[in-house]
């Protein structure tokens, strides 16, 4: 791959070559009814870079074998990819071992593993789990799930109208009763960045441990588990340029040796007979059946992608175009930015006064441009602000200030032709 962070004039400030970075990513280059493509659901899924398909290209040609199990080359080979990437990930989250990375099919899946675990074992009648008004549903299902079960209640911490936690009514939620903190890193509908740190050590000083979802922040933000002192923390990969159906739990190790195991089934064994099952060792309890074992290597290929490109220069990048953007939409009449907390990421929720937000996503497709549309899985967050949903523009590395000019002139022409 060329360096992607030379200097070159058509790159803009402080030398982040965006072309270089767009000329990684193969389905950018593509027309859309007639349009260049203008890819601004990120939030959803980002587009995947060379490294990210020919990674899974060469363990389907070369290296395709089962992981742990054969004695060959091709098994060996596997397995060798494999662990790789469990210690790429053990660096890239900045984790203390590579036995406190678990793969999973992605951020609900590690939500729904923890809560079925370490939950079951925390949680109990009269107990409350405490989330927050932001979360996106696989933060808050999997815990009233659990609630239902053990009696437990779920609170919700509220935020106010920019879309930030109010923190006097997060601290009075933290109480005797609270047995756990579930907490988005960054929120998916708004882009609000939760001051995590803060967050954690508040919960700590009452006991409390604190499950991060981390779905929306790792591909903007550099994250360091060790720093942040978080119990779990998750993600899944596609958010990250990687392939679907691959994600990451970390969790401290003294809480994963205590947890039982979740799914049954090969692999998460020591030895098995009729009569009683011996677990194997952390993380491979958690990992029953064949894994992913394509998409965890190409997971690695992928963190090692924002690496390469500097995640604190992507992260500059796309901050320039949120400001840009923002700066745009609230000069259109009759727009609504929903989302406005003064640490945030590229994330940019929009309602149009008499427009819903279907036919905007619709119109602008037409014109080549991508964008979501919907409650984003944030029915509460939704009503909280009293919309049934937004459109939402949501940036990544590879956007360029063009493409939001183009946003821009996108939506005044939806609200020409709707009008
Ligand atoms: N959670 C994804 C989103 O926000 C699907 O669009």
């Amino acid at each position: 791959m060329a360096s992607l962070t030379t200097p070159s004039r058509a790159s803009g400030p402080a030398g982040y070559d965006v072309e270089a970075v767009r000329r990684e990513f193969p389905a950018l280059a593509q027309a859309v009814n007639g349009h260049p493509l203008i890819y601004l659901d990120n939030a959803a899924t980002t587009q995947k870079p060379r490294v990210v398909l020919a990674a899974l290209r060469q363990y389907y040609e070369r290296d395709c074998a089962n992981i742990h199990r054969s004695i060959h080359t091709l098994g060996e080979r596997a397995t060798e990819a494999y662990e790789h990437a469990r210690r790429v990930t053990q660096r890239f989250l900045g984790a203390g071992s590579a036995r406190e990375i678990v793969f999973t099919a992605g951020a609900t899946a590690g939500l729904n593993l923890i809560a079925q675990t370490f939950g079951r074992m925390q949680v109990g009648p009269g107990d409350e789990i405490l989330v927050t008004a932001m979360e996106h549903h696989s933060n808050i299902v999997p815990w009233q799930m659990l609630g239902q079960e053990k009696g437990a209640r779920l609170v919700a911490a509220p935020i106010s109208d920019a879309g930030e936690l109010i923190w006097e009514e997060f601290e009075r939620r933290l109480t005797p009763r609270t047995r756990l903190l579930a907490i988005t890193h960054v929120s998916n509908a708004l882009g609000t960045i939760n001051p995590l740190r803060r967050l954690i050590a508040a919960a700590h000083a009452q006991k409390i441990p604190v499950v991060v979802d981390g779905a929306q922040a790792v591909a903007h933000l550099p994250v360091n588990v060790a720093e942040l002192d978080c119990d779990f923390y998750v993600f899944s990969g596609h958010k990250i340029y990687a392939p679907t159906g691959v994600g990451v739990l970390y969790g401290k190790s003294e809480w994963l040796e205590r947890m039982p195991p979740w799914q049954g089934g090969g692999d998460m064994i020591r030895s098995v007979s009729f009569e009683a099952t011996s677990y194997n060792r952390v993380p491979y309890k958690f990992e029953a059946g064949t894994p992913n074992i394509a998409g965890v290597i190409a997971l690695a290929a992928a963190l090692d992608f924002a690496l390469q490109l500097g995640l604190e220069a992507s992260a500059a990048h796309e901050e320039r175009l949120r400001q840009l953007a923002t700066e745009r939409l609230k000069s259109i009449p009759r727009l609504r930015l929903i989302g406005e907390a003064r640490e945030k990421v590229g994330v940019l929720s929009f309602v149009l006064a008499g427009i819903h937000p279907h036919d905007v996503s619709t119109l602008l497709d037409q014109q080549g441009i991508a964008v979501r549309a919907g409650h984003h899985c944030a029915q509460p967050l939704m009503d909280r602000f009293g919309v049934p949903a937004t459109s939402r523009a949501s940036l990544a590395a590879y956007n360029t200030a063009a493409e939001i000019e183009a946003l821009a002139a996108g939506i005044a022409q939806v609200q020409e032709m709707m009008s």
